[in-house]
């Protein structure tokens, strides 16, 4: 079945990014010039997804106002002689057709996509992780959109991560069935140092089938008061097949310090207006480190 709709969870609190996310969501921080959530909703948009259906919550009203038409700014641009910047504008507002449901509190990721049960309705859906930045020739859920084209179930973005750092992420154990795509037979979240059963890291790039959001209904929260998506997918596993796919990209957690500057270098230096002087800057830091 073709997936028509994706869901953008973006209502998290986004404390490892404080205090710039106290007013600002972390999904609005500009990689070199555009905020993290919009090169999103480029993959979603370029991958032939129709509809975007973006959980928010308090203080996050920004992110609509991103995607919205700003008359006003248009008609400066228009005074002031600047069609470029103009079609830039523009083409953000007529990206994708959006419908914002607001996350009343952030009670986990499990909980935030269950928000958008009615709106998605009966049909497999993608999930894109707001704050996750894929950089990929093919767009990463237009890769998973190819490969769920001939499977039943769901599938997951997957990547190798380096043992030591299992611990900060779910972790499927699976068996390889094709090139790059494993069949999950265990998900264990945030496995202890020394426990993880592989290697094989669940990245933010999902598609789910509608049974997930009554399985999320029955999830009970854990300790934190949170429901995790991972819960509702473990109990989807004892009914249908879930895989995992190993995406051809490279990966950004741009609600992270480190992963978000990674990113903004990553992206500055193949920038055409600032590459060739960021790069000639990186070379005058590593100098005066050596
Ligand atoms: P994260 O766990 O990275 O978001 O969730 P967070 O809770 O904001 O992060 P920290 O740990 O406090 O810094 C991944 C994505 O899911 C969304 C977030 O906005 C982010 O884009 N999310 C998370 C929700 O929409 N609702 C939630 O209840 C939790």
């Amino acid at each position: 079945m073709r997936v028509k709709k994706a869901v953008i969870p973006a209502a998290g609190f986004g404390t490892r990014f404080l205090p710039a996310t106290k007013v600002v969501p972390k999904e609005l921080l500009p990689i070199v010039d555009k905020p993290t959530i919009q090169y999103i909703m480029e993959e979603v948009a370029s991958s032939g997804i129709e509809e975007v259906i973006l959980i928010t919550g308090r203080e996050k009203g920004s992110i609509e106002d991103h995607f919205d038409t700003s008359s006003e700014l248009e008609n400066h641009l228009r005074m002031k002689g600047r069609p470029d910047l103009l079609k830039i504008v523009q083409d953000i507002s007529e990206m994708v057709t959006l419908v914002s449901v607001r996350q009343k509190e952030p009670l986990g990721l499990g909980h935030a996509i269950l928000c958008a049960k009615k709106v998605v309705g009966k049909e497999p859906f993608a999930v894109l992780l707001g704050d996750d930045l894929i950089d990929a020739k093919i767009p990463c859920i237009h890769q998973m959109m190819e490969i769920y084209q001939d499977m039943e179930g769901a599938l997951l973005a997957i990547q190798k991560v380096p043992r030591t750092k299992t611990h900060l992420y779910g972790i499927i154990k699976g068996k390889k069935v094709k090139d790059r795509v494993y069949s999950v037979e265990e998900m264990v979240e945030k496995p202890e140092k020394g426990r993880s059963p592989s290697n094989l890291a669940i990245i933010g790039r999902y598609i789910l089938p509608p049974r997930i959001f009554e399985l999320l209904e029955k999830v009970k929260p854990d300790q934190r008061g949170e429901i995790q998506l991972t819960d509702g997918l473990k109990e989807l596993n004892k009914e249908i097949p879930i895989y995992g796919y190993e995406f051809i990209g490279d990966r950004y957690d741009a609600g992270d310090k480190l992963g978000y500057l990674q990113a903004n270098l990553s992206f500055g230096l193949k920038h055409p207006e600032i590459g060739p002087k960021l790069k000639r800057h990186l070379k005058d830091l590593s100098l005066r480190f050596r």
